[in-house]
């Protein structure tokens, strides 16, 4: 008997993630120099790491011998008094998706539906699979999040509904109002998984821990890779109630966050500075790719996260021409959006050579 044969029926109909193409792949396949590619793919800080959480990271190596505290005390000591929840209401992930596969684990069997949106980030529709649960989804209405028809979506055999503010790849965000009354709508049997991971990028992003403590059935997922710049460190965290954390908790490997990525993580907690000069300069970084589309005529969603989805006509082919250029940005045809490309707010500079480029290759 093959490997084939032996395996669980599930896994041979799993689709796979595709990532955005790193840049030494990228130089591989089209002869470039790795040191002129630009990658705008996925979402990452083009600021780098924030600074405070590479001098832990440094610090924490030299105890790379030890295995590391696995209940991350620090992290979630540092999380409860920064965000005023009690620290038995946060779980530490090897970044938030691996959260979304623990509440799986959790909640999914075969025979369960979760519900989401179209074009929302492909690691609700894969988790729901790999459980042989089944994903229900929803259309977007003009590119925005109709929370109605979200609603409207579930059934007795609804498990968990995702949600995403700002969503990914679309950008686009509900009001902290909508939220609030989708979650007060939410029949018992369901647990929200509401996706955070763009929420430092916004002003004043929506605060559902009044929600928490009310005992909505609910959980807020964060993640270190976006606007502290740790994407390699692979860290994220969730926050709910107590009783939920204690579920997942259950279901999570020991030592599941490597020592040198918790300690990175507890220093960003301290780096206010770092976080809003990226928040400030994603901002004007936003407002000049906006800009630029309408000046080449081109549709775009008013994103709100690190990235702008653009209407560029084929997906594909400007994702080739723009790579073969040296710019890597996200073709987004696996998200039912064949006409779209994702582009990540970059520094000044390279929205500046993208949009250059965007015009030479539309
Ligand atoms: C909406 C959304 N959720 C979760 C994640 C996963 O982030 P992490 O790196 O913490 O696994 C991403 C990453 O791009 C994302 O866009």
């Amino acid at each position: 008997m093959t490997f084939t044969e032996l395996a669980n029926k599930g896994i041979l109909t799993q689709p796979v993630y595709e990532p955005g193409k790193p840049i030494e792949q990228v130089a591989r396949e089209l002869g470039l120099d790795p040191a002129g590619i630009v990658k705008l793919a996925s979402n990452e800080n083009p600021f780098g790491p924030s600074p405070k959480a590479m001098a832990a990271a440094e610090k924490a190596l030299k105890e790379a011998h030890l295995y590391p505290d696995g209940g991350y005390y620090a992290l979630r000591q540092k999380l409860s008094a920064k965000l005023g929840l009690g620290m038995d209401q946060f779980v530490i992930g090897d970044g938030s998706n691996e959260i979304i596969e623990l509440l799986g684990h959790v909640f999914l069997s075969p025979g369960d539906e979760c519900v989401m949106h179209q074009s929302s980030f492909v690691v609700y529709k894969l988790v729901t699979l790999m459980f042989g649960a089944k994903p229900v989804e929803v259309p977007l209405v003009n590119m925005r999040q109709d929370l109605e028809s979200l609603l409207a979506a579930i059934t007795p055999r609804t498990k968990l509904v995702f949600l995403a503010s700002p969503a990914n790849p679309v950008g686009a965000t509900n009001t902290a109002e909508e939220i609030e009354k989708f979650v007060r709508a939410l029949p018992p049997h369901v647990v929200l998984v509401f996706d955070e991971a763009y929420a430092e990028f916004l002003e004043t992003p929506p605060d559902l821990r009044p929600l928490v403590a009310e005992g909505a059935k609910l959980i807020c997922l964060r993640t270190f890779s976006k606007i502290y710049g740790l994407a390699a460190m692979r860290v994220g965290y969730g926050y709910a109630a107590k009783e939920l954390i204690a579920l997942i908790q259950r279901a999570r490997q020991p030592f599941n966050v490597n020592g040198i990525a918790s300690a990175a993580a507890v220093a960003a907690l301290d780096d206010g500075e770092f976080v809003a000069k990226c928040r400030a300069a994603n901002r004007v970084g936003l407002k000049q790719l906006g800009e630029g589309f309408e000046k080449l005529g081109l549709e775009f969603v008013p994103g709100q996260g690190n990235f702008l989805l653009v209407k560029v006509g084929d997906g594909a082919r400007v994702f080739g021409a723009l790579q073969e250029r040296g710019l890597i940005v996200r073709p987004v045809k696996p998200y039912g959006l064949p006409e779209w490309v994702r582009v990540t707010v970059g520094s000044k500079e390279q929205n500046e050579r993208f949009l250059t480029t965007l015009a030479e290759v539309i």
